[in-house]
């Protein structure tokens, strides 16, 4: 669209999209002959528009998020053509209702048929306007919403303000221009992690490199109005699309922008998407920006089709889904988290305590020696110093969180802290023992939580005189950087305490899920039920099934896991529960303990965690085999992934007929975020219901044949859904 053409074109747009209360059959706005479509006439209510001392204001209203909805987008057109119209008006400022700006494109509407007018169209018609619109950025500008404040004139933001381009992490890319302006305005060294990576920035950050004009505080409008007067003083607006230096820049040297986006790619865990952003990117070095936003277009279009986006659509709603506080908990009074003691200084009981500061809760750690607490302590401190080398943390940020974190021998901040998190060594006496302590020592109404992974939350919570406080929260390792946290009710933990838990969860920054009472819970009972030890019994080798589940999308296999956890603790944990697993168990017993000892499935180098295939297990497992009777044979790939992945989407079935799990999705939530299952996937129980449960229930019945195990007995529940024609996803939530 040339210079002159964006008058007519918005006066074009205005008109086709002028509301009278009915549903008007109009012209695309996309202008594509001869197609009608129907436009609903809401639109104004999302907009609403006001004029206040020459400034148009729009105010983009659309609960929770401000999304870009289609009424929101029809609703700027028309609030554009009236600020256009009326010559009391000479700037227009665009912002978002409670204080936010924009959260992106609606994402609800990805699978729907598309509604006029498009995202683009609304922002070439921001961009063509002749009156300066200003962009004021509070809370967030994520996506469409960040692409939206790219196409107006000028941008302001308040202090606290987030902006980024996250479409990656739904497995699509920033598809209203987002690839096209960003690295025209800061250049593509700073665009393109923040396209490929998907994290935010903060507004600070966003100054420093160009994302936006100013920052402000207080009164955005008039500080937004003054930024107009001052930057334009007659000249026409300035558009982003017509900023020629960073492309030129990037032309001169396109070798390194393809080093730094095959460099992202490589680590992408969605590479589809990751290779369309980057084919996006490069279009904006390349490419007119006419053709560059075409292609952004067709490759958007692509990935909003493609089943890996779907899965992950689907994932974002589950992870929203599953932090909801259950129905029984909602209107209970939560308890004020502002203190917390921990009790166990090790590798968890630190990592928690980081979670803690970094949500600014003060917390004491608590351990039974000087040395065991300096260790952790330093621990701690040597995470910190590792991050803000990484630019993760700033110093300050360092010197403030250490600041909130605190060791002590003594258990006085037990009697003082709203939380008390055990996180002591996975053995149960040991734990009732510290509960019993808790118990005599905490305040009345503090929650009292164990961390533990697989043991019964009911039994710690039944030696003290208040199982109602007592809750399961399960971090996972490294706590400080994985995001999930199995939430455990207990049989009698009160309602209270369990939306405490959800809450804090929230506040820690957590993917939750609320989970019910079973040995290992959700995630640690589904990985148990993992088939690889049966299949190197039958002579599987473990490079085989790593590789299998490598290709499958996990980004490591369940034997590189097992040597990167340690072996030692299952091993232990089966010798007291009575379960050998002969070739696991002979690993053990050779020392060989995983990374930590130099050898476990795999052997390593000094110094490396590469896993080398080591002649001395295969040639074992190979022997093992023989002596259990089974004849060497090929395994198929395809049996191999089976016989992972049926036994774990089986035990997931029995999970939701035991009400363990209130949905499938939140079983997916755990999968995705704490067992490295491939998030383009989805998770396991989505994947078995696009497999179809009637293909899953057929394999189940075929391996228990051949293999006598039960774990491939078929639920009832498969079966149940599989004769309905029915998935996991049709299933109404489980209430205990
Ligand atoms: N579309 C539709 N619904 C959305 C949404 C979106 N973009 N973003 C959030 N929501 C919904 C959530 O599903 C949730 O709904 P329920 O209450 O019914 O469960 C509600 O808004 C609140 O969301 P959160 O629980 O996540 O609230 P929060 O305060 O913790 O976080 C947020 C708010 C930071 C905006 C977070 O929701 C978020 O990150 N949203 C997604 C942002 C995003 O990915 N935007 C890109 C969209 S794709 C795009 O824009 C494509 C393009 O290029 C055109």
């Amino acid at each position: 669209m040339g210079n002159g053409v964006s008058l007519i074109f918005l006066q074009q747009l205005s008109h086709r999209f002028r509301f009278d209360g009915r549903v008007s059959d109009i012209e695309a706005a996309t202008g594509s002959a001869g197609e009608v479509l129907k436009v609903p006439t809401t639109a104004n209510s999302r907009v609403p528009y006001a004029v206040q001392d020459g400034v148009a204001v729009l105010t983009i209203d659309y609960p929770p998020v401000n999304a870009l909805g289609a009424e929101v987008r029809a609703g700027l057109l028309d609030g554009l053509a009236r600020a256009s119209d009326d010559a009391a008006v000479s700037c227009v400022v665009l912002r978002g209702a409670r204080g936010s700006f924009v959260a992106g494109a609606d994402i609800r509407e990805f699978g729907l048929p598309p509604q006029p007018p498009s995202s683009i169209d609304v922002f070439a018609a921001i961009e063509g306007l002749k009156k300066p619109i200003v962009a004021v950025i509070e809370g967030v500008a994520l996506g469409g919403g960040l692409e939206l404040a790219l196409a107006c004139h000028f941008r302001i933001a308040a202090p606290g303000a987030k902006l980024g381009l996250p479409e990656i992490k739904l497995g699509l890319l920033p598809g209203a221009g987002g690839t096209q302006r960003l690295p025209r305005l800061i250049g593509f060294a700073a665009a393109v992690p923040m396209i490929l990576g998907g994290e935010p920035i903060g507004a600070a950050e966003a100054a420093k490199i160009g994302l936006v004009d100013a920052l402000g505080d207080g009164d955005m409008l008039r500080q937004a109005a003054a930024l107009v007067r001052k930057q334009t003083a007659g000249r026409p607006p300035p558009r982003i699309r017509d900023l020629t230096a960073h492309v030129e820049a990037a032309r001169r040297d396109l070798v390194s922008l393809d080093d730094a986006l095959a460099g992202l790619v490589k680590r992408a865990r969605n590479r589809r998407a990751a290779d369309a952003a980057a084919k996006a990117v490069r279009g904006a070095a390349t490419l007119p920006f006419a053709d560059g936003m075409a292609l952004e277009r067709t490759l958007f279009l692509e990935l909003r089709d493609s089943p890996e986006s779907k899965a992950q659509r689907y994932l974002f709603f589950a992870e929203r889904t599953a932090a909801k506080v259950p129905p029984k908990a909602a209107t209970a009074e939560p308890i004020a988290v502002k203190s917390a003691a921990i009790i166990g200084a090790g590798t968890m009981g630190g990592g928690i305590a980081m979670c803690f500061a970094g949500a600014g809760i003060p917390v004491t750690l608590i351990d039974r020696d000087d040395a065991s607490v300096k260790r952790g302590l330093d621990t701690i401190e040597g995470n910190y110093r590792k991050t803000a080398a990484r630019g993760g943390l700033t110093g300050d940020d360092v010197t403030a969180r250490l600041g909130l974190i605190r060791g002590s021998t003594a258990w006085d901040a037990v009697r003082t802290a709203d939380i008390v998190v055990e996180a002591v060594f996975e053995e149960m006496p040991l734990k009732q023992e510290i509960f019993r302590k808790i118990d005599t020592l905490a305040k009345p109404g503090a929650v009292l939580a164990t961390n533990t992974s697989t043991l019964d939350v009911d039994a710690i919570a039944a030696v003290t005189q208040r199982p109602e406080a007592v809750a399961g929260m399960h971090f996972f390792s490294p706590a400080h950087i994985m995001r999930l946290l199995e939430i455990i009710e207990g049989r009698k933990t009160d309602p209270r305490v369990l939306r405490t838990a959800v809450m804090l969860g929230k506040q820690l920054g957590k993917i939750s899920a609320v989970v019910g009472v079973c040995d290992g819970f959700v995630g640690n009972r589904m990985a148990l039920r993992r088939g690889s030890e049966r299949l190197m019994q039958e002579g599987a080798l473990p490079r085989d099934i790593d590789r299998v589940a490598t290709e499958f999308g996990f980004a490591m296999g369940p034997c590189a896991t097992g040597d990167l956890a340690g072996l030692d603790i299952s091993w232990r944990i089966r010798k007291a529960k009575g379960t050998p697993a002969p070739v696991a168990d002979w690993i053990c017993e050779q020392g060989r303990f995983g990374q930590k000892t130099g050898k476990g499935y795999y052997r390593y180098e000094a110094g490396s965690r590469a896993p080398i295939s080591d002649p001395e297990v295969e040639a074992f497992i190979k022997a093992k085999a023989r002596e259990l009777g089974h004849a060497p044979r090929d395994i198929s790939d395809e049996e191999i992934l089976d016989r992972q992945l049926l036994p774990m989407i089986n035990e997931g079935a029995r999970i939701l007929e035991e009400k363990i799990a209130r949905n499938a999705s939140d079983i997916d939530v755990i999968w995705a975020n704490g067992y490295g299952w491939p998030l383009w996937r989805g998770g396991p129980m989505y994947y078995a219901d696009q497999v179809g449960l009637r293909v899953i229930r057929d394999k189940l019945v075929k391996y228990e044949a051949q293999l006598c195990d039960d774990r491939f007995h078929a639920a009832r529940l498969i079966h149940e859904l599989a004769d309905a024609g029915k998935g996991f996803a049709d299933l109404p939530p489980n209430d205990r």
